[in-house]
């Protein structure tokens, strides 16, 4: 539309007065925020624009691939993609507390992404600097950072929390003066695949905080399946915009007997966790139409084999948290 149309063009205008011909890097998350900001920057500077992708397989089943292929296809985006499943699985053996996978999630991502900055901007040492760093930063986090530059993950000005001193940036943050639905309106505008502008807010740390006990490659992949089911008959039912998120959660510690067939068989159980909210400060469970939770339930028992058991939360925030960990 109109508006969304010049705020396009005004942020275009304002992202080549700032970044001149010099370069920029953004790190992809998967989310609307970075990959809205991202888009405007490609129209902007183009290809001296690089994103960076850390795929740290804690991601929903399809979202890497949105990121990597129709993300890239929508824009043009020139894209530095770092496998790094391996190392992030590695790095959480073995652990089993929530704030411990959240520190080691976040120092293993800075380190990543450090690597791969350090080979881009290295990469452009003679020609064009990379001088900027692209951050989805919206109007709320500049408010809750008082006036700062916003986003919980950005320390200081002129740097990245995290980031060494001898790869310092300035950031661009084309989202500042913007709240999340005017971010949505923006994506829509510049031809965002529908699944990353309508995708609900997601945790940084991923599915390793909603497999309760240790993460690994197997319980993630039963988690992704289905986690995959409960979305996709979310989205059949004509519900995602009614639902602020829809966590499952997967209690991999816990077994409980079950029965199929002739067989007996001791699974896991997973708790459905969708939730209505305004801001993720506080939320209510969603009541969910009993025939979408009964179809989520079915398809899950009979398609995951290691799932034999479907809860429902059915706890507010507060006092329960919308994640549970
Ligand atoms: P809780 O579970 O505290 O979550 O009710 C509130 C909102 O924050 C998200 N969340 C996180 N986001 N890193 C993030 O980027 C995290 O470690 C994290 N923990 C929770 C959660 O999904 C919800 O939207």
């Amino acid at each position: 539309n109109w508006t969304m149309a010049n705020i396009a063009d005004e942020a275009v205008e304002q992202i080549r007065a700032q970044v001149g011909s010099r370069r920029a890097l953004c790190a992809l998350s998967g989310g609307v925020d970075s990959a809205v900001a991202a888009a405007l920057v490609q129209r902007a500077i183009g290809d001296r624009l690089t994103c960076v992708f850390v795929d740290h397989g804690l991601l929903r089943k399809g979202e890497a691939e949105q990121v990597e292929k129709d993300f890239v296809a929508a824009t043009g985006v020139n894209l530095h993609v770092v496998d790094a499943q391996d190392r992030f699985l590695a790095a959480l053996a073995g652990v089993a507390d929530p704030e411990q996978k959240r520190k080691i999630i976040g120092r293993e991502f800075i380190r990543v992404f450090e690597e791969a900055a350090r080979q881009i901007v290295e990469g452009h040492a003679d020609s064009d600097p990379v001088e900027f760093l692209v951050q989805g930063t919206l109007y709320p986090d500049v408010v809750e950072s008082g006036g700062g530059t916003g986003a919980a993950n950005i320390k200081s000005h002129h740097n990245v929390g995290g980031l060494p001193d001898d790869l310092k940036f300035t950031l661009v943050e084309p989202l500042r003066t913007l709240f999340k639905d005017e971010v949505r309106a923006l994506g829509e505008q510049l031809d965002l695949p529908p699944e990353i502008v309508w995708r609900h807010p997601f945790p940084g740390p991923g599915l390793a905080i909603r497999v309760i006990g240790e993460v690994t490659r197997e319980r993630l992949d039963i988690l992704r399946e289905a986690d995959a089911i409960a979305r996709e008959e979310l989205t059949r039912a004509g519900l995602d915009r009614d639902i602020w998120q829809f966590p499952v959660v997967l209690l991999a510690d816990v077994r409980s007997v079950g029965v199929q067939g002739d067989g007996r068989t001791y699974g896991h159980p997973v708790v459905l966790r969708p939730v209505t909210s305004e801001d993720a400060m506080t939320a209510d469970w969603a009541r969910l139409p009993y025939d979408v939770l009964q179809k989520i339930s079915t398809r899950i028992t009979n398609e995951v084999r290691e799932i034999n058991r479907v809860t429902l939360d059915i706890t507010s925030k507060p006092p329960g948290t919308i994640e549970w960990e």
